[in-house]
């Protein structure tokens, strides 16, 4: 059985670097807390919080310890909140996410209604609607433009969660035009679609053609490896989403002669390198 990995996959950019500052930070200032999980990936969390950095869940639980912000950010009352507190902050919101903040800032200040593309209860969702003064709108789904209030100022500005597909997107804004076309009078698309992310689907849909089985690895929380695994499902492949390599079934690979392999953009080496390694166990063994 010949095993194929995708031409990109893994660690993200943000994320290494996140996990990076956090490591560094917490060998200077010792102990930390990260208010929610550094990424979706249990193997990661496991090895920060042998270095010290501990997980809480709001500012609430925030004692004198230094906070990370993880690569996802936070709305910027949170921030506000942190600072007032007076806690040592490092932040390690992702680049690419902190310009939807502002975007998001900036077109609610410009007297823009703002509508995210997203799921509304993913961190990095909440955290951009944080940045609109209460005046965005997160949209999860095409159906769900039904939902969107009336009467939104006329003037519209639209983002997407970093790691939606470009497709969907598309199809998203199209839609929101369809069907409001006659409240908008002026509408701004902001491409906010995360470029590690794309050119990651781009491969998984590429790989998903050359072979029968498809192999997604990454947190079951985790956005963009959820939508990999949609990627190669829509080409027609057999596709398991794992978290580890343990998850793997014998059943799976019989008959197969072509596996591909991915992982989303919080996923470690090590987690990949232990699905090949189970992979070809497997193999020898059929
Ligand atoms: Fe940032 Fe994209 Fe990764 S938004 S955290 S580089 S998936």
């Amino acid at each position: 059985m010949e095993i194929i990995l995708a031409s990109e996959m893994g660690f993200c950019f943000g994320v290494r670097r996140a996990v990076d500052m956090m490591e560094e930070a917490t060998r200077e200032r010792g102990p930390m807390v990260s208010l929610g999980s550094v990424v979706h990936n249990p193997q990661v969390v496991g090895k920060l919080k042998e270095r010290g950095l501990d997980v809480i869940a709001s500012v609430d639980e925030v004692s004198s310890r230094p906070v990370a912000i993880t690569a996802h950010g936070v709305s910027e009352s949170v921030v506000r909140d942190l600072e007032a507190r007076g806690v040592p902050i490092v932040d390690t919101t992702c680049p690419i996410v902190t310009r939807s903040q502002q975007w998001a800032k900036r077109l609610v200040e410009d007297g823009f209604a703002v509508i995210v593309f997203g799921d509304p209860n993913h961190k990095e969702v909440r955290g951009v609607l944080g940045w609109a003064d209460d005046k965005a709108y997160a949209v999860p789904t095409v159906d769900a433009i039904d939902d969107l209030p009336h009467d939104m100022p006329s003037r519209v500005g639209v983002l997407s969660q970093t790691t939606e597909t470009e497709g969907h997107f598309a199809e998203f804004v199209r839609t929101l035009l369809e069907k409001r076309m006659d409240g908008i009078s002026e509408l701004r698309v902001i491409n906010t679609l995360c470029n590690a992310t794309t050119s990651q689907q781009a491969a998984a849909q590429e790989l998903a053609h050359k072979v029968d089985l498809m192999i997604v690895i990454g947190g079951r929380e985790s956005a963009n490896t959820r939508h990999l695994a949609e990627v190669a499902r829509d080409e027609g492949v057999e596709t398991y989403h794992v978290e580890s390599a343990g998850e793997i079934e014998p059943a799976w690979i019989e008959g197969r002669e072509r596996v591909g392999v991915t992982a989303g953009a919080s996923t470690p080496d090590e987690a990949v390198d232990a699905v090949v390694a189970r992979l070809r166990e497997l193999d020898e063994g059929r």
